[in-house]
């Protein structure tokens, strides 16, 4: 499970960090910095999938032209803050009872032939360092173990999978770095689109595409468990007006899996005119009942196209499913009502990104830290707030007094 995600020159942000939980939400104006931090946990995703420095930021393709991986937004010129050297991450993350963190700093490569090198990189498990790859002059690139012995990477690829992959070490060094590549890789960037959520999909196809493809399938996997089936198909009553009473998956001659949704009155709707906002429901409950769900998911404004009056019935049940472990879900919002929805334990962990006045850095803050926070929400509602400007006044105020502070 990840618990914090620290940026330091990244993008808008000088230094500051995200506590992520089970259900984590992040507000915040528009470019304030929310889908910057989106962009921080892709480049550590792609570091989960074994990619170099210069794909991660840069995307990769295949020699036939297609992309296997975007590029980070603003790739290369605007990943590190303006005018700053560098930039570096550090994730936290719980492996069973373990605590991890892992820290990343990355700099232009000096004549920028390959793009980006490592300039510092560390892995710890609880207060023990596995390995560090120390901030030495240019032409040495080496990490040190835990047990003092020093080993020679390169300088364009994260050394955690160098060193996962490396026959140099001995297995330990495998099963410490091997379950934080996992985390990182198997990280999730939902973007459902339409068109492809109502495509058939070939049977076997049952990884949920980042744009919602194979739902069919994928689908299909989740209502072979006839409890799990009707769970779904209550769900999908429950979020929708449609008496949704089961889903059928029948094949088409060519063998592709279409998408039947069966109606209490014996009428049945294909994926092709189910609306778009059951479509939307549909990818989402995937995600959430999905076989291989030890992950985390990021959407970007969850409750897009979602009418108020579902979305805390969503906001519920992605809450009843993070809390039981194992999936952890991350959304932006701009919706009062989705903050007017979540409970307690969502509300720790439901952060602000707000650029003060004069200053073109963001901050980030917990919503729960600001003053009188907890009292204001239960006397008006978060979303009340939300709305009224309430977070960023909060911010204004204390921030700016912390400053004059500092400088007397
Ligand atoms: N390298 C950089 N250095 C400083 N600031 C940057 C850098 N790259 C991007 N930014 C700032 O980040 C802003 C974009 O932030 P982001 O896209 O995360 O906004 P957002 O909160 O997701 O907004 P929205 O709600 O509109 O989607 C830009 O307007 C720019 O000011
Ligand atoms: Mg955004």
């Amino acid at each position: 499970m990840i618990t914090s995600l620290r940026l330091l020159d990244f993008k808008n942000f000088a230094d500051e960090t995200l506590r992520v939980g089970p259900f984590t939400v992040v507000v915040g104006a528009n470019a304030s910095g929310k889908s910057n931090i989106r962009d921080a946990f892709r480049f550590l995703q792609g570091i989960g999938r074994g990619y170099t420095l210069a794909e991660i930021i840069g995307g990769k393709y295949g020699a036939d032209g297609r992309g296997e991986w975007r590029p980070i937004r603003g790739a290369a010129n605007e990943i590190i803050r303006f005018d700053q050297p560098a930039f570096a991450l550090e994730i936290g993350l719980t492996l069973g009872n373990e605590k991890a963190t892992y820290s990343i700093e990355v700099s232009p490569e000096r004549f920028r032939t390959t793009g980006f090198r490592i300039t510092y990189e560390c892995l710890r498990m609880g207060q023990k360092e596995v390995y560090t790859k120390p901030r030495t002059p240019y032409e040495e690139i080496y990490i040190e173990l835990d047990n003092g012995r020093r080993i020679d990477i390169k300088r364009d690829r994260p050394a955690l999978t160098q060193l996962c992959e490396s026959r140099q070490v001995g297995i330990r060094y495998r099963d410490r770095t091997r379950p934080v590549i996992n985390a990182l890789g198997s990280m999730r960037f939902l973007e459902p689109s339409l068109d492809r959520m109502r495509e058939p999909t070939f049977p076997g196809a049952n990884v949920l595409g980042d744009s919602g493809e194979n739902l069919p399938t994928v689908l299909e996997g989740i209502c072979s468990d006839a409890q799990h089936g009707e769970i779904l198909a209550s769900w999908v009553r429950e979020l929708t007006p449609m008496d949704v009473r089961g889903l059928e998956f029948p094949p088409d001659p060519s063998g592709r899996v279409h998408l039947m949704l069966c109606e209490a009155n014996g009428r049945k709707v294909s994926a092709y005119s189910a609306s778009d906002g059951t479509l939307r429901f549909l990818v989402i409950l995937a995600a959430l009942f999905g076989k291989d769900s030890k992950e985390m998911y990021f959407f970007e404004e969850l409750d897009n196209g979602i009418h108020p009056v579902r979305l805390h019935l969503l906001v519920d049940l992605i809450e009843r499913q993070a809390e039981k472990g194992g999936i952890q879900v991350l959304t932006t919002t701009h919706a009062p009502t989705l903050l007017a929805a979540i409970n307690d334990v969502t509300f720790e962990n439901t952060s602000v990104v707000c650029r003060l006045e004069h200053n073109s850095d963001a901050i980030i803050r917990r919503v729960a830290d600001l003053p009188n926070a907890r009292e204001l929400r239960k006397d008006q509602g978060l979303g009340r707030l939300h709305e009224s400007g309430w977070m960023e006044d909060a911010l204004f105020f204390t921030e700016d007094y912390d400053e004059a502070e500092d400088d007397s």
